[in-house]
């Protein structure tokens, strides 16, 4: 790919952010009397992780907090993006907060704040205290209202300072490779059986928004994965199964925050999701913003008749790919049109922030310059189609590259580099890619445009 050029008016209208998650870069895994997640779990399963890593010491962020602000503040962005993991506020998924735990954050929020970036956390990214997962994890309604709790310790401590949170990260890929297929924590493979847990989640998502709210947040969303689902072939076998996996990944978590309904899960011979009492309600009146994180688009074509879910997920053809191979098909189109199909089907929905965009390739493993033209290109692809939507009149007001820093990709390990920084994870070192230089001067030109543009007015 080559960089195309991105429409400097598209761009005055967005606000830039970088994006982290606290297992993916902290390290310090035990640190101040942090409890285990389901990903400690996942990563002692034996032969679990790609390259047989753990998260420790990941990036070493939770000790390298003035590195990783340098590093932000040196981008100039208008907010950061980064995750306050449940496990370490309550070790045991209930109970008071853990108070040395909560000073870290407060250190990262001040840091920020002193360096001009809002602080933009988000409440849970993937990190499901073990304890919870013992007692059913998201399929037992009960962690509702353990997540609210939650919730309302953190917002007590940071409430002052932090106006604008993301609750939960993903919950489609929690309901879908998390509880259905197993290929995320907590690996539980119950196919269908996982469906309850995209109602849980948004449930709890509700009951942490109304937390932050009473204590005074301006403005909270959730972030889900969006992708654009293609079928394979023209055939009305493939635009079903398209359909189906649209419902599953999109839909399912869509409707109810924008619509304030549940999509209708008869078409696939299934109960209907463990809705109660006014559930529906809360939910649809929950969110300031809605965010949508995308990488990919996703084509598929109709299962042989005796398979279990009626639809195989296929390489996309045509199109290049990201260090994942077939997995990650590379279609900057595919932002734009899902942006101006979510917005067709929901005309009056909040403003849409993309919390997160991007992509590994392969890299050398040691620290030296990465000219990273594949990763500009990719990134100025999609913010070109954020522009194009914006222009379809969509309300896209934030754009997040994911991710600031190298990281620990989850059953991938170090395999993946998605950033805008090289780690050397044995010594900590951050060097700086191509693609920090370009971010950089990207949001300086768009602040000197608009300042162009005050002046003329
Ligand atoms: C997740 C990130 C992850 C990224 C790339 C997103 O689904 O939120 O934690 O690293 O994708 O796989």
């Amino acid at each position: 790919m080559t960089p195309l050029s991105t429409d400097p008016a598209a761009r005055a209208r967005l606000r830039w952010s970088a994006a982290t998650s606290s297992v993916q870069i902290e390290g310090s895994r035990r640190a101040d009397g942090a409890g285990r997640s389901i990903w400690d779990d996942e990563i002692a399963k034996p032969g679990r992780i790609r390259d047989g890593s753990t998260a420790e010491p990941a990036c070493d962020s939770y000790r390298r907090v003035a590195d990783d602000l340098a590093l932000v503040a040196g981008l100039g962005l208008d907010r950061y993006r980064f995750s306050i993991p449940w496990a370490r506020v309550q070790p045991d998924g209930r109970g008071p907060g853990n108070v040395a735990a909560l000073d870290h954050y407060a250190r990262v929020v001040d840091g920020l704040l002193a360096a001009g970036v809002t602080p933009f956390p988000t409440l849970y990214h993937w990190e499901l205290p073990s304890a919870v997962e013992a007692d059913g994890g998201w399929l037992a309604r009960d962690t509702v209202e353990r997540f609210g709790e939650y919730a309302a310790l953190v917002a007590a401590r940071l409430g002052d300072r932090v106006s604008s949170w993301y609750t939960l990260n993903e919950p489609a890929m929690t309901t879908l490779q998390g509880y259905a297929v197993g290929a995320l924590a907590p690996g539980r493979q119950l196919l269908y059986g996982a469906l309850p847990t995209a109602h849980h989640q948004l449930l709890a998502h509700s009951r942490a928004a109304e937390a932050l709210h009473a204590r005074g947040a301006a403005s909270v969303g959730l972030v889900n994965n969006h992708t654009w689902v293609l079928p394979l072939r023209d055939t009305e076998e493939d635009q079903a199964a398209a359909a189906v996996y649209d419902l599953l990944h999109n839909r399912l978590f869509s409707e109810p925050l924008l619509s304030g309904t549940t999509p209708d899960l008869e078409v696939l011979g299934l109960p209907p999701l463990p809705v109660l009492g006014d559930d529906l309600a809360r939910i649809a009146g929950s969110i300031d913003f809605y965010g949508v994180n995308f990488y990919n688009p996703t084509t598929v074509t109709a299962a042989a008749a005796e398979d279990d879910i009626p639809f195989e997920i296929v390489p996309t053809p045509g199109v290049p790919v990201t260090g994942f191979g077939p997995e990650w098909p590379i279609m900057p189109s595919a932002l734009r049109d899902l942006l101006i199909d979510l917005h067709r089907r929901h005309p009056s929905m909040p403003p849409i922030i993309i919390g997160e965009n991007g992509a590994s390739f392969p890299e050398p493993d040691v620290a030296g310059p990465v000219e990273d033209i594949d990763r500009i290109a990719y990134l100025s692809a999609h913010i070109d189609a954020v522009g194009e939507a914006i222009d379809a009149g969509v309300p896209v007001e934030e754009y997040t590259v994911w991710s600031l820093l190298d990281n620990w990709e989850w059953t991938d390990g170090y395999t993946q580099r998605f950033g805008l920084v090289h780690v050397d994870f044995s010594t900590g070192e951050r060097t700086p890619k191509g693609s920090y230089g370009w971010y950089r001067d990207l949001i300086a030109g768009t602040r000197a445009a608009e300042d162009a543009e005050a002046a003329r007015a």
